[in-house]
């Protein structure tokens, strides 16, 4: 008996020397150990032989088994690299062939203006805060000291969506906001976003444009810390040899009030001024609604318009340019960071 089994095993290994594909290794296998194979018909033999040979056999049996199935496991994984390297052989990769041109975009002048100031004022321990686009009357205009007949509303002129929500019109909003959650501690943040005002659009101006909110709390903020600030902000965006002027201004959240101006030579070697942005002192009941005690806290804030500086920045001489998605003015701004 032994020795059928093993001629069943030599005969495979035989044929596995055989020039083979892999489906004639599959014919083989279960010529061998399939149902009707060679191996398994030994098996119903058991019952002929005496009680005690039946272990033996029954070992026998499964020890050319497993071997049987470990020859033919090798020789489909021979026949498989096989296989892998002819192809690999047949395919392989004409570097010659040009490469496929993956376009590549680029960051938005808005997002690299952006960028900069959250980069510029995190590495003065301002913190960048967020809010929502689609805004609360509350917070837009009443927590920041514009009651609802307040006449400075109108240059606000706004898209309502309901009775009491509106597209915000300014950052501001995101001041009072954050006040609230504030508690009562020291804060000092920026909060860039987009803005919307019914403005009908031309060179200047665009029905959405984009600002970047500044608001510091704590004990004892002078105005010198504002002059301060602006003025480093100032020569950090355009370069050190630029000043800055305050003017005098109104805006209902800030007592006083400024707008600031940046200094620039023209072509002629005169100095001009450009308006870059708004600030002034927290307003003290601004302070108030937003749970600060005026007479304990002080604060400045400052609103920058983001579309006003890209343009100085990169000369833009035309707002509506960040909006049309003209490819011929985004490629402009490829590898600028
Ligand atoms: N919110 C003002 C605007 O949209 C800009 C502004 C001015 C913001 C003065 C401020 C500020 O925080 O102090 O016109």
């Amino acid at each position: 008996m032994k020795e059928k089994i093993e001629s069943i095993v030599s005969q495979l290994k035989n044929e596995l020397e055989k020039d083979l594909n892999l489906v004639d290794l599959e014919a083989l296998r279960v010529s061998y150990l399939g149902k009707n194979g060679k191996l398994t018909e030994l098996m119903p033999l058991i019952k002929t032989l005496p009680n005690d040979e039946k272990p033996q056999f029954g070992k026998w049996i499964n020890e050319a088994k497993a071997e049987m199935e470990s020859l033919i496991a090798h020789k489909k994984n021979v026949l498989l690299t096989q296989q892998m390297n002819e192809k690999l052989a047949n395919e392989s990769i004409d570097v010659s062939l040009p490469g496929m041109n993956f376009k590549k975009g680029s960051l938005h002048p808005l997002t690299l203006v952006t960028n900069d100031l959250e980069d510029y004022f995190v590495g003065q321990g301002y913190k960048v805060a967020e809010g929502p686009e689609l805004e609360l009357d509350y917070y837009n205009f009443e927590m920041m000291n514009l009651g609802v007949n307040h006449p400075a509303r109108e240059m606000h002129d706004s898209f309502y969506v309901t009775s009491n929500t509106l597209l915000r019109t300014h950052t501001s909003p995101i001041q009072a906001r954050y006040m609230e959650k504030s508690k009562g501690d020291p804060i000092a943040i920026i909060a860039p976003g987009k803005t919307y005002r019914r403005d009908p659009d031309d060179r200047t101006h665009s029905h959405q444009f984009m600002q970047c909110e500044g608001l510091v709390i704590d004990k004892n903020i002078s105005f010198a810390n504002l002059k301060d600030t602006l003025l480093s902000l100032a020569k950090h965006l355009f370069g050190p040899e630029r000043t800055i002027r305050l003017r005098p201004s109104y805006f209902p959240f800030t007592e006083p009030s400024v707008e600031v101006d940046v200094s620039y030579v023209d072509s002629d070697g005169n100095i001009g001024w450009i308006e870059v942005l708004g600030a002034g002192m927290v307003h003290p009941n601004v302070l108030q609604m937003g749970g600060y005690d005026p007479k304990i806290y002080s604060g400045f804030a400052f609103g920058i318009g983001i579309e006003r500086i890209a343009i100085l920045k990169y000369k833009i001489d035309d707002i509506r340019q960040f909006y049309t998605n003209d490819l011929r003015f985004l490629n402009q701004f490829k590898g600028v960071l």
